[in-house]
């Protein structure tokens, strides 16, 4: 369907998954198990009720924001996500270039289609850009790999993937495999990866050290001059000891319900952060993603204390659109969180981070 006649994020995916490749909709589209992570980070976002206030001269308001020393049109960045020309054949290419046109950053995938200095040529040389980083077993690629990224000062963090020691079953993933192995083999055989059913992510994320531990954070540090944002926290226990080891910030994230599912939705993660420790959300930069799919799911992230939101999925399959795809993906998001704004009273958004007075709970409590 022609671009124009998008008009909402889910539009996004289910484009993608009626004319997209069947594989590359598997690998996108996958969560672990029985998708109970995946569904949970979906509903907590519905749960989550506002307390509209009205009459308050909504003219004129304000959406941008800081996130990592980076500056946005508003607090949204686009998840790291694996090979991205599956979606597309521009890839990374189109989400970098997308993003800055937007004015919002793209935190390019260790595993991703092209290498960090052809994806960093998709914007200007000063525009903001994260690395996610995904530590190798063979520890001296990691090195190598960070002491190549020093030299893009634009490149504002290292968000280090924790939450997936080992991949995770898939099973739309896998599936496909096995069932093109029972098709288009010639020979019969099956190897012995492919009877553990390994689908793409298998494939492309067994290199991920699941020896990887808090006592390597000062290793890291050695090796990047860059803040270090720990991405897939999932518990108050594990935020504190990221801001004690002198992390700039977290991702509270389940990995879109693709790491270990029975996860909690990261809604109520965030919840659980507040109550058990409050003093994170000011000491470092507390971000959240899994189901962002509205601008209003933005207004009540920060209100419950996000500095910003991550959004994955829709902005992969919006790459099937090229660049133009991925901006109109977030053009839609900034118009839905203006409207959400202007219908709750808010007219500054950095004004408002923390402040429950703007959320009803009662539904959670
Ligand atoms: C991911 N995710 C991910 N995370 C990461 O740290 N490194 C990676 O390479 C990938 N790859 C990846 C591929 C695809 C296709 C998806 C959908 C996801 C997880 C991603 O960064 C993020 O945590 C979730 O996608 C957020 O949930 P939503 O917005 O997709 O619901």
């Amino acid at each position: 369907p022609p671009l124009s006649t998008l008009i909402n994020l889910h539009d996004f995916e289910e484009a993608f998954g009626r004319f997209g490749s069947q594989k590359a909709w598997a690998y996108t589209w996958a969560a672990s198990n029985d998708l109970i992570s995946l569904n949970l980070n979906k509903s907590w976002w519905s749960k989550i009720l506002f307390r509209p206030r009205i009459m308050r001269d909504v003219s004129a308001i304000n959406t941008k924001a800081t996130m990592l020393g980076a500056e946005v049109s508003m607090p949204v960045f686009i998840c790291p996500m694996g090979i991205a020309k599956t979606a597309g054949p521009e890839g990374e290419m189109a989400l970098g270039s997308g993003a800055a046109n937007a004015g919002i950053v793209h935190c390019m995938s260790t595993t991703a289609s092209f290498s960090a200095e052809e994806i960093l040529t998709s914007v200007p040389p000063t525009y903001p850009y994260f690395f996610q980083l995904y530590v190798d077993r063979t520890r001296s690629k990691t090195e190598a790999l960070l002491s190549r990224l020093e030299a893009f000062a634009n490149i504002k963090a290292i968000f280090v993937t924790v939450d997936l020691a080992v991949v995770s079953k898939r099973e739309a993933d896998e599936r496909l495999v096995v069932s093109e192995q029972v098709y288009t083999s010639s020979d019969g055989q099956v190897s012995g990866a492919d009877k553990k059913g390994a689908g793409l992510a298998r494939t492309t994320g067994n290199f991920i050290d699941w020896k990887l531990s808090w006592s390597d954070i000062p290793w890291l540090r050695r090796h990047t001059t860059k803040p270090l944002v720990i991405k897939g926290v999932q518990s108050a226990v594990d935020a504190k000891l990221a801001l004690e080891l002198g992390c700039a910030g977290i991702v509270v994230s389940n990995h879109g319900g693709r790491a270990l599912d029975g996860a909690p939705g990261t809604v109520g993660i965030l919840l659980e952060l507040r109550r058990d420790c409050p003093e994170v959300f000011d000491r470092m930069e507390v971000f959240v993603d899994g189901g962002v799919r509205r601008g209003s799911d933005i207004l009540q992230a920060v209100c419950l204390g996000a500095r910003g939101v991550g959004v994955g999925r829709p902005f992969q399959c919006s790459v099937m659109y090229g660049k133009e795809g991925v901006e109109h993906a977030a053009l839609l998001l900034q118009d839905e969180l203006e409207t959400a704004m202007r219908l709750c009273g808010v007219t500054d958004l950095g004004k408002v981070r923390g402040d429950l007075s703007y959320l009803n709970t009662v539904e959670l409590e």
